[in-house]
């Protein structure tokens, strides 16, 4: 074990900022988070088509040049950043006035191992991993830690977060966060990668899942106080007993030994993004669940192998070594038990006795999040991206109509929303006739149209239409369905999410540096850059700004990187007054209609961080940074009210050469302490969240 004397009072040490070959993330956040997915191929070898490297052709015939500047500029802005974060009074001209709510001083890249605010506003740490959440459970203390204490704690590193009413509570509200994975060196003093211990594995499986915390808020400020002991607490965690829904519940690829009824699985695992749904349930995308699971090299039936292969399951042991302590994770004693993961889980944040559910209905595949919105015939669709190189889109359409109403009827009718309904993938071509918006009149900062696109219908519940395979192995092998189905391969799907007012959808498509690699599919209009180190933002826009509709129109909405680069593209607005944005991944509304943007993976050098982006108006494509995370962190969960704005700092210190004993961030607890994911509220002073 290593010497651990004298680490109280270390400052966090100064480790460089070693990435993987293949992002910008640390190799220790590659390893722990997605299983080295850069690594490895990209399990989609489907010859689905794609066409020659059009990002210029893109760009120019969208007019990138009410920026003709794009070439010309570039130097200008990057010296622009680097004079901005010496002397933030240098920054760049605004412009037209901005919108309300987004008149904040830009904040410049940097690598401050802090939470990083404009001036003018104040920050507040909500809840850290390992706080006490239900009644009993123990403070937190990072060398005494049992499974049993974090079974009524809060878990580590937090990608989703919603924020609901609490009916009848005065102040309080309920926030609902999830825990997509452990970062084991740096959460466990003398933790040996090639032996860890039952203690730090169950530990680990009870800092997984998800955590519902009853708050109370604070007037006249952003601070909001959890209510410890609440009885709406709640942690759902590796083990929770969870119950299979929709046209696979049951189904003999779902079951094993532990479970004959291929109907109830113990616990959800490395749950991304989500959504809130109109009855007031939270859904979450269990996302790099593959990484789990050890020995798939044993199985050697040809079809299955395939299968495994195409959700990228592991040949060898885990990293996590889980297989050692339950035999579920090692696939061949269990073959099926990684088929019960990878699906988007709706939980009751109102009822602490509800059993989750897996909804499979909606598929499975490395699920980022899911989001909302009704139909003109008020019908549910979900957004969906599968967040994996080259793979797809997907959006899933109720059939039935949501009912209003809180009552016991209007509820079960619209718990049974996601069990019946088709599952689509889609498919984007470049061919644009261009120039106007199918049935929802003139937007005012309309233009052309880059292409449209079709969604493909996978599986109408039990329905499958997919020649060759069933409803079933659709909802199961969803990657499979849409590689036959000839779906578009794109640079790795994040979020997507619905505009509020126009229905119209953005994707977050957060890099892929294969793209027109040897061998690998080369850029199309929808993914214009090979070697995308970035990513991109696409807006599409549904056929009668219906989310029913089959087809769409989409356009580049933000080509990212820093603005002198001539790839990149704001919507046309002027990139001498943009911030450097890199690596797209949640985004999420305000109430003014303004598009936020948190990243994961800055590739330009700065820590990650969140920007506003107006979509509409003169200062569309107007990005503008409002905070940077700390050392090593990913920015999640934006929440944008306007009271507050909260945030997660994801895996803050999961630098490489870091570990429990050489910390390297010292947030937020401070030197001498490692460092633990947490959640912070931030809001002006004057009031209000900007
Ligand atoms: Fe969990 Fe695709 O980010
Ligand atoms: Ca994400
Ligand atoms: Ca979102």
């Amino acid at each position: 074990m290593p010497d651990q004397s004298d680490d109280h009072n270390r400052e966090p040490v100064e480790l460089p900022l070693v990435t993987n070959h293949n992002t910008a993330r640390s190799a220790l956040t590659c390893r722990y988070r997605c299983g080295d997915a850069c690594s490895h191929e990209a399990p989609n070898r489907s010859l689905n088509p794609y066409f020659g490297d059009v990002v210029q052709q893109s760009l120019s015939r969208r007019g990138m040049l009410k920026g003709g500047a794009v070439l010309a500029i570039g130097a200008t802005t990057a010296a622009a950043a680097t004079v901005a974060a010496a002397n933030p009074s240098s920054l760049p001209p605004m412009g037209p006035l901005l919108p309300p709510g987004l008149r904040f001083e830009p904040v410049p890249p940097n690598t401050t191992d802090a939470v990083t605010l404009p001036p003018g506003y104040e920050q507040q740490i909500v809840l850290r991993w390992g706080d006490p959440l239900l009644a009993g459970a123990p403070r937190f203390d990072a060398r005494r830690q049992t499974a049993e204490a974090q079974a009524g704690q809060f878990g580590y590193n937090v990608e989703y977060l919603a924020l609901l009413e609490s009916p009848g509570r005065y102040q309080q509200l309920v926030l609902v966060a999830n825990h997509e994975y452990t970062s084991e060196q740096i959460m466990f003093y003398g933790y040996d990668p090639a032996n860890p211990t039952r203690e730090q594995v169950e530990v680990a499986w009870a800092a997984h899942g998800m955590s519902v915390v009853a708050v109370r808020a604070e007037r006249g400020s952003g601070r909001i106080h959890p209510l410890r002991g609440d009885v709406l607490n709640r942690r759902i965690t590796a083990t929770t007993p969870i119950e299979f829904t929709g046209p696979a519940a049951g189904s003999p690829l779902l079951k094993t030994s532990a479970d004959p009824t291929g109907r109830t699985v113990l616990g959800t695992l490395n749950n991304c993004g989500g959504g809130v749904t109109p009855w007031g349930t939270v859904l979450s995308g269990e996302e790099n669940v593959n990484q789990y699971f050890a020995n798939a090299g044993a199985v050697t039936d040809p079809l299955s192998a395939r299968r495994l292969a195409r959700y990228g399951l592991p040949t060898g042991a885990s990293e996590r070594k889980w297989e050692r302590f339950d035999d579920r994770f090692d696939i061949s004693k269990e073959p099926n038990e990684p088929n019960r993961f990878g699906w988007i889980v709706e939980i009751d944040p109102y009822d602490p006795e509800s059993t989750p559910r897996k909804r499979t209905a909606l598929g499975r595949f490395k699920h980022e999040a899911a989001e909302p919105r009704l139909t003109r015939d008020g019908r549910v669709a979900l957004y969906m991206g599968d967040d994996e190189r080259f793979d797809y889109l997907y959006k899933y359409v109720s059939t039935h109509a949501y009912k209003k109403g809180t009552g016991h009827a209007a509820r079960e009718h619209n718990l049974r929303l996601l069990d019946e309904g088709t599952l689509y993938v889609a498919r984007f071509t470049g061919d644009s006739p261009g120039g106007e918006i199918d049935g929802s009149g003139a937007l005012p900062d309309d233009g052309a149209f880059d292409g449209s696109g079709e969604w493909i219908p996978l599986a109408t519940g039990s329905t499958s239409h997919v020649p060759g395979m069933t409803a079933d192995e659709v909802c199961v092998f969803t990657r499979l369905a849409a590689d036959k189905a000839g779906a578009t391969k794109m640079d790795r799907p994040e979020d997507v999410e619905p505009h509020p007012r126009t229905g119209r959808v953005y994707v977050a498509l957060t890099n892929n540096k294969d793209r027109g690699a040897a061998g690998k599919a080369g850029a199309d209009e929808a993914n214009p850059r090979n070697d995308n180190k970035h990513g991109h933002v696409l807006e599409l826009d549904e056929r009668n700004s219906d989310a029913a509709s089959r087809s769409f129109r989409w356009r580049l909405m933000l080509v990212c990187g820093n603005p002198d680069d001539p790839s990149t593209y704001f919507a046309g607005f002027d990139k001498e007054q943009v911030s450097p944005v890199s690596c797209p991944d949640n985004i999420a509304f305000d109430e003014g209609g303004n598009l936020w943007i948190a990243t994961d993976g800055n590739a330009l050098g700065s820590a990650d961080g969140l920007f506003s982006v107006p979509v509409t108006g003169e200062h569309r494509g107007h990005v503008r940074q409002f905070l940077t995370v700390p050392r090593g962190a990913e920015t999640c969960g934006p929440i944008i009210t306007g009271e507050r704005i909260l945030i997660a700092a994801q895996h803050p210190g999961e630098l490489d050469g870091a570990s429990a004993e050489k910390p390297a961030s010292a947030w937020p607890d401070g030197p001498g302490t490692i460092p633990r994911p947490s959640i912070v509220s931030v809001w002006a002073e004057r009031g209000g969240s900007r």
